[in-house]
This record gives C-alpha cells, sequence and structure tokens, in this order.
C-alpha cells in the first residue's frame, strides 16, 4: 500500500485555482520531492496532506488514514515542518523540544536532534537569538522529535547557507536509511536532484511531470550539450552534418552544440581537431530538471522562479 494517495485534489482561492485535480502516490521509503516556482500550489497541497488546510475536492489517503478525520492518529505518526512557522521569542530552544514532545506518546533524544542539524551550542539560546536559518534548522528538527514514519518538509533549505543545506541533505539522506518516507518541497532544482527518488514539477496548480530525476531528464530530445570557446571563428556546417548533433549554436567563437548522444563529445572535438579549430574551452553538460521545466513549460525556471535557484555548487 502507497503512505500517501492523492486523487484529483483540487482547492480554489476566490478566483484562483491553486490545484488542479492533481493526483499521484508516494511509495513508502522514497524521498518525493515537490519543486516548482512561487505560488505552484506546493503548500497548498503539503497542508492539504497535512490535514491543515480543506480541499474542495478529490481524497488523500495518509498511511490509510483521513488527514482531517483521522488528524490525531496521525498527528502521532507524521512529522511536520511547516513553510510559515514560529515559535514565542522568549521560548528556549531546549524548551521548545520539551514542549513539543509532550504532544507524543513517543518521542526521541531532543540532544541528538540538536546535534543533527548543528544546533546543540545554541540549546540554551532564546527563539528570538537564532538566525533564520537556525530558526530553520530548529522547525526541521521539531518535525521528528516524534520518530515520524512520514515526514513533510515545507522548503527544507531556504535560507540555509552552503554549508548548512550540505549537511541538511545528508541528515534527510540518513532519514531515508532508516526507512522513512520524505515528502518535502523546494525552490531548488539541484536540491531535488540530489535528494529525491522521484520529483513532481508543479507549476500553476499542474502537475507537469512526476518520475525519477534520471527518467525525466533520458526523455529530453537533447539532454547533452557540449560549450566550447574557439581561438578563431569557424564554419560550422561540418558540425551541423554530424549525425550525433542535434542543433549548433554559434556566437563568435563560442559554440553550443546539442545532442543526445554519447558520442557527442568525441565527435565534436574529432570534427573540430581536423579542421584545424584551436580550443579555449570546453565544458560537457548533462541536462538537469531545469531543462525539463523549460520543455515543459517553454519558459525558463530561473525566470520563472522569483528566488534564484542558485544553491550555488552544482555547476559541472
Ligand atoms: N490562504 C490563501 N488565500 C488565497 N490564496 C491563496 C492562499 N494560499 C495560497 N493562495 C494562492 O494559491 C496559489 C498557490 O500558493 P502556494 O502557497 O500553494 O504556492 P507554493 O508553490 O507553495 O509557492 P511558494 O514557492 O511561494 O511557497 C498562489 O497563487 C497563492 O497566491
Ligand atoms: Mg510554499
Amino acid at each position: 500500500m502507497p503512505v500517501i494517495e492523492v486523487n484529483n485534489l483540487r482547492k480554489v482561492y476566490g478566483d484562483i485555482t491553486a490545484v488542479k485535480d492533481i493526483s499521484f502516490k508516494v511509495e513508502s521509503g522514497e524521498i518525493f520531492g515537490i519543486v516548482g516556482p512561487n505560488g505552484a500550489g506546493k503548500t497548498t497541497t503539503i497542508e492539504m496532506m497535512e490535514g491543515i488546510r480543506t480541499p474542495d475536492s478529490g481524497t488523500i489517503s495518509i498511511l490509510g488514514l483521513h488527514p482531517l478525520k483521522d488528524s490525531k492518529k496521525l498527528r502521532q505518526r507524521v512529522g511536520m515542518q511547516l513553510q510559515q512557522a514560529a515559535l514565542p521569542d522568549r521560548l528556549k530552544v531546549w524548551e521548545a523540544f520539551d514542549m513539543f514532545s509532550q504532544f507524543y506518546e513517543r518521542f526521541v533524544d531532543a540532544q541528538e536532534l540538536l546535534e543533527s542539524v548543528q544546533l546543540s551550542e545554541k540549546r540554551n539560546a532564546y527563539f528570538s537569538q537564532l538566525s533564520g536559518g537556525q530558526k530553520q534548522r530548529l522547525f526541521v528538527a521539531l518535525a521528528l522529535i516524534n520518530d515520524p514514519e512520514l515526514v513533510f518538509l515545507d522548503e527544507l533549505t531556504t535560507g540555509l547557507d552552503p554549508h548548512a543545506r550540505r549537511s541538511m541533505w545528508d541528515m534527510i539522506s540518513g532519514l531515508r536509511e532508516r526507512g522513512k518516507t520524505v515528502v518535502l518541497s523546494t525552490h531548488y532544482m539541484e536540491e531535488a536532484e540530489f535528494l529525491c527518488d522521484r520529483v513532481a514539477i508543479f507549476h500553476k496548480g499542474e502537475l507537469l511531470a512526476l518520475d525519477s530525476v534520471n527518467n525525466l531528464i533520458n526523455e529530453l530530445d537533447e539532454d547533452k550539450r557540449v560549450e566550447i570557446t574557439l581561438i578563431e571563428a569557424i564554419d560550422t556546417a561540418k558540425l551541423n552534418e554530424l549525425e550525433t548533433v542535434s542543433e549548433v549554436t554559434r556566437k563568435g567563437v563560442e559554440l553550443i552544440v546539442r545532442g543526445s548522444s554519447n558520442r557527442l563529445v568525441v565527435d565534436v572535438v574529432e570534427t573540430l581537431a581536423n579542421m584545424g579549430a584551436e580550443i579555449r574551452t570546453l565544458r560537457i553538460k548533462e541536462a538537469n530538471l531545469e531543462d525539463v521545466f523549460l520543455t515543459k513549460t517553454g519558459s525558463s525556471y530561473r525566470t520563472v522562479n522569483n528566488h534564484s535557484s542558485n544553491a550555488g555548487d552544482t555547476e559541472s
């Protein structure tokens, strides 16, 4: 039985349909990512699964239970990190764990959780004394206090520095190793690529695509790209004739050659060598989730998304 089953889920706010008849399943033990730009419907969908918002139509089953009718039972088994959350300013970090653990029949060691999000030395700090990223990490830790089977993380790493983001990724991967099911939303395509077993791409309330990152990328016609800077400009006709090349874009001495075959790079370099062309720089790029988004929507993820999609360190 899937851990989550969502069928024809719909949510309307006035004249905005935030979620348009979405259906999907989440299997036990997977890290399931919901990606998409601002306003795509990620939080609305997650909060309907959490039983915080009421759908206008459609059905949701969480661990075989109903998010609203069985909310008491589910609260014991599910962890939630909300996109918008706050605690009283004068509450100390350790007191927050104390308070949260009282809601649950079963809870884990707070010290270990604090260590896993690098907040041990802040255990006596007031909530108001934490930085934005530290608050974020605290909320992720609090979502795990009841050792949940299923955890929802809405915008896991927004506001985290690259180091904190990496450690958060390690922690989430650790949850998978312990057999937990994780549903997370993120603006960062590279985060979804790194962490998620399957990714759902949301756009304007619709589910555009749902599959493993590899399958989504392999479905693209052009999943490879070679970016070359030459010493001197050349005529690109010979490159265009190559069977493995689907498109060549030239701007002065800069070339972008697209194709899908594993032979693409060798063919291109060989052809350039035969022409006597000299290469100043050459970069090979695999297609990524942003290319999938571009293909499905016709618009670039970076321009659609207000947030910069820049976790910083995954350029190749
Ligand atoms: N309580 C609400 N009342 C009215 N409209 C809402 C409400 N919540 C969300 N919306 C609208 O529904 C749409 C989806 O919002 P949602 O918060 O689900 O998007 P999101 O994908 O989580 O975006 P973000 O990446 O910015 O968090 C948006 O157009 C938003 O303005
Ligand atoms: Mg959101």
